[in-house]
């Protein structure tokens, strides 16, 4: 086993997380977010995306958020592009970072971006290049890696071929995901074991959303396999508008309680990042679905 020492979080709460909320939330509210999590040591904040506000309403108060964030040295804020549209709008706003997001499963592209997947890879080629011509890194979201909710189990192959094309347009890293949440350790593995071929271990993140309550087991599975880099989302917000009942990601305070347990470094401090799940739980009025973020504050009160 080749655990690693250190990990490094994205927090993609603001994006993955609110993205799906029923309620509006005000642009000031996200932005306050934002500063929590930069105060609790998150390095990297997956901000918002520049989709269709006709898709993903949510999402519309973009460059709004973007020019709201006081912006700290050291912090890496992303912003997800699917095409040359969204990578135009989100420029301006000066991200560190851009995503482009695709599909192992054809279905699930088709729902979520309203395109295969060679085309994606068309419509991803050209913000790659302009992002990488601005100064800006390219990550590769891959969504589906394990099960979609329209074609059920895909197979890794079907990642590895992903992969291979999100490498050959110049992405410098991608992200596999457990879009609904119906991994277990050894499926999530060989999603992982398949992007390897194309990736190598600096390169990858896991991506794992918590619906079946397995994200923290295929966390450390894939720790196991060295991976180091992980999204997740506070207090568990989110969950994908088109994949009907998938909820959030794994909740970034039980994944730091996960990490600190085990000795592993993260840099952040988790009694802030309790505080800035909190502020999003009020926000929302419902209680956060972190289990150490429940049980810390349970112990607050004595
Ligand atoms: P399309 O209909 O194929 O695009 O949508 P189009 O180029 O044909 O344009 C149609 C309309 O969309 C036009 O507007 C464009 O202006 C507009 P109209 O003339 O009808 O008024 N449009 C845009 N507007 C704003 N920003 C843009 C943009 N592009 C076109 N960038 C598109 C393609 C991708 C835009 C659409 O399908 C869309 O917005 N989908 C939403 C995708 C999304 O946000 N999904 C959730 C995020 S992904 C996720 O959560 C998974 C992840 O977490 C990993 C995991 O867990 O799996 C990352
Ligand atoms: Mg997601």
């Amino acid at each position: 086993m080749n655990i690693p020492s250190r990990v490094k979080l994205v927090e993609v709460g603001p994006r993955d997380g609110l993205q799906n909320e029923k309620q509006a939330v005000p642009a000031a509210v996200k932005i306050a977010l934002v500063h929590l999590l930069q105060d609790a040591g998150l390095t990297e904040i997956e901000v918002t995306s520049f989709v269709s506000p006709k898709w993903v309403p949510q999402m519309a108060d973009n460059a709004e958020v973007m020019a709201g964030i006081a912006r700290q040295a050291g912090v890496r804020y992303s912003v997800l592009t699917p095409n040359m549209q969204g990578f135009l709008a989100a420029a301006p706003t000066r991200p560190d970072e851009v995503v482009v997001f695709g599909a192992a499963s054809e279905a699930f592209s088709q729902k979520n971006i309203n395109c295969s997947i060679a085309e994606s890879i068309e419509r991803f080629r050209p913000v790659v290049l302009a992002a990488k011509a601005a100064g800006m890194a390219v990550r590769g979201a891959m969504s589906c890696t394990v099960g979609c909710p329209y074609e059920g189990e895909i197979a890794p192959q079907r990642v590895a071929y992903l992969a291979g094309l999100m490498k050959d347009i110049g992405v410098d890293h991608v992200g596999v995901a457990d879009t609904i949440g119906v991994g277990t350790p050894r499926k999530v593995q060989r999603a992982l074991e398949a992007t390897l071929q194309h990736y190598d271990i600096d390169h990858i993140s896991g991506h794992y959303h918590d619906t079946y309550g397995q994200a923290l087991a295929n966390t450390l599975a894939s720790l196991e396999l060295g991976v180091w880099n992980f999204d997740t989302s506070v207090a568990g917000l989110g969950g994908c508008p088109y994949a009907k009942g998938a909820t959030g990601n794994v909740a970034t305070e039980d994944v730091v309680y996960l990490l600190h347990g085990m000795g592993i470094e993260t840099g952040i401090d988790l009694d802030k990042l309790i505080d800035a799940g909190k502020f999003i739980s009020d926000a929302l009025g419902r209680k956060s679905l972190s289990r150490a973020a429940n049980a810390l504050l349970a112990k607050r009160l004595g």
